[in-house]
């Protein structure tokens, strides 16, 4: 049997992994949940699910951070626990794995060593710069743009790129995405009502409240504890909290966007005005965040169909196609200027 080849979108928030051999692409949370600090107790879904709600003696942790591996051994278990769920996992597989652009080299080696010095045996790694594998997911033509702007809204990260003549030209990653909107949002409810609400409670009211949508009325209601009475119970939340928690954030991403552009000589900034901007990532899902973009930047954008699986949408077609194959490339390889 052909060996198998993964593609591996490892995200802050989620782990989207196409798989060759079956032609699936899944994704599951990037939490793990330990108990006393050693013992695994779950992963993926089942151990997100468990943050928040979790006795005290288990602690949920998320092994990365902004982008990056941050705890190192806990993801590579991870990992490797989620591809052996599918009783087909075998080692010496191939993986393609997408990886930030402006980040320290030892932070992108860190995604390489994940597995090459692991037990599941990688027979070869290479890895694609994750903008590159998201113009390919949004079937863009990398090789002959002149200009064009890819912004990837992920968990913990906007990741800014800009493509022209064959390549990546200039690549920004933020420290601005799914979560920073969501902290500041409980910050905003308890300060504004006394009332604390958990992170993925605030998550829900950020899917659902249609924040760039729905009108200056729209209210839900959500569960939390009064911090005076101490008491858990349900509280109405409106809408213009959702905003307000957003408003500064974004303003962040429209402004490094437009600085990004500034930078880029006139006629890449040409060709991006008449090319566009392309939102990916799980945040670009939100109704509206593309006019808004469009709106305040002054640029044509448009949103990818599946845009939080849009990079491993990339990393299949790189992988499917013997062409598009040399988008990747090892770490270890002699042309690979950074690391000699
Ligand atoms: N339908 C939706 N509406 C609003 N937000 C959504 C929706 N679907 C996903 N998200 C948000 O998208 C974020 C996750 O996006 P994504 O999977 O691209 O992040 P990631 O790749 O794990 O993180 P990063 O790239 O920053 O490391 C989460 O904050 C989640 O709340
Ligand atoms: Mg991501």
């Amino acid at each position: 049997m052909a060996r198998n080849i993964y593609g591996l979108d490892l995200g802050s928030y989620e782990i989207k992994v196409y798989d060759k051999r079956k032609d699936t692409i899944w994704k599951e949370k990037n939490a793990i949940a330990l108990v006393k600090e050693r013992e695994i107790f779950a992963v993926g879904d089942e151990a997100y699910e468990m943050y928040g709600k979790a006795p005290s003696n288990i602690e949920v942790a998320f092994p990365m951070k902004e982008g990056v591996i941050s705890r190192f051994n806990d993801m590579q278990f991870l990992l490797q626990s989620l591809l052996k769920k599918d009783r087909q996992f075998s080692r010496g597989a191939e993986y393609v794995i997408a990886v930030p652009t402006d980040v320290t080299e030892v932070e992108k080696k860190a995604f390489f060593d994940l597995v090459i010095h692991s037990n599941a045996r990688a027979k070869e790694v290479n890895i694609v710069e994750r903008a590159i594998a998201d113009a390919i997911g949004l079937n863009l033509d990398v090789e002959h743009t002149n200009g064009l702007v890819i912004a990837n809204f992920g968990g913990e990260t906007t990741e800014l790129s800009i493509l022209a003549g064959g390549g990546m030209v200039m690549n920004r990653l933020l420290k601005v995405g799914g979560m920073a909107f969501d902290e500041g949002l409980v910050n905003l409810i308890r300060h504004r009502h006394d009332f604390l609400i958990g992170r993925r409670t605030a998550e829900y009211l950020r899917k659902n409240f249609g924040v760039f949508t729905s009108d200056a009325e729209s209210m839900l209601p959500v569960a939390g504890r009064d911090l005076i009475t101490g008491v858990p119970m349900q509280k109405t939340i409106s809408i213009t909290l959702a905003r307000a928690a957003m408003k500064e954030p974004l303003l962040d991403c429209v402004r490094a966007i437009q600085s990004l552009i500034d930078r880029t000589p006139p006629e890449v900034r040409r060709a991006i005005q008449k090319n566009g901007i392309f939102l990916t990532g799980g945040v670009a899902s939100m109704p509206g965040l593309e006019s808004y973009i469009e709106e305040m930047v002054g640029i044509p954008t448009r949103t990818a169909l599946e845009p939080d699986i849009c990079s491993v949408i990339g990393i299949k077609k790189i992988i499917q196609s013997k062409e598009l194959r040399k988008l990747a490339y090892s770490m270890l390889d002699e042309n690979y200027r950074w690391m000699r």
